[in-house]
């Protein structure tokens, strides 16, 4: 882990955005566009799905990798972490994205049956890009101004 690239944010940096939805009554079409949405290019996507009852993912950082996660279907919870502050976000709405910028520890847990969480991510899976254990993550952020 390159500890010297790591990013100082606050959880009030992770912020829904609102995403281009067209709706009528033969139903809604959310689109996403490169830089028009997140301040970020997409270079991955990924999904969770089959979620179980009493699942948690994430529980990690990273030092680089910004994400944008969307409740595609179903509810869940993301809880922020910058280190000092923690605060748990509901996301329940295909319509709008939450802005993780690096640096920030996250926890996904509270899925709803059948839920789908979808993320874009501004670089490529690399492992080394994770910060995986909470008291480096704290070292790291310890040293914020
Ligand atoms: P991880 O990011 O820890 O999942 P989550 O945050 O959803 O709990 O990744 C789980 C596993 O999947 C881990 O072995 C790495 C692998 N993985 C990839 O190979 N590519 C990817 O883009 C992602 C996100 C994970």
């Amino acid at each position: 882990m390159n500890s010297y690239s790591h990013r100082h944010s606050d959880i009030n940096d992770c912020r829904f955005i609102d995403l281009k939805t067209i709706g009528h009554s033969n139903g809604r079409l959310t689109v996403m566009e490169n830089l028009a949405v997140a301040p970020f290019c997409v270079r991955r996507v990924y999904y969770l799905y089959d979620l179980p009852a009493g699942a948690e993912r994430g529980g990690h950082s990273h030092l680089e990798t910004i994400e944008l996660v969307v409740a595609l279907a179903g509810s869940f919870d993301v809880v922020v972490d910058d280190g000092h502050n923690v605060k748990r976000i509901s996301l329940n709405n295909p319509a709008k994205g939450l802005l993780l910028p690096a640096g920030i520890w996250r926890t996904l847990d509270n899925f709803s049956s059948g839920s789908i969480c979808l993320v874009l991510a501004s670089e490529k899976y690399a492992e080394d890009d994770y910060v995986r254990e909470y008291s480096e993550f704290k070292k790291l952020t310890a040293e914020k101004e």
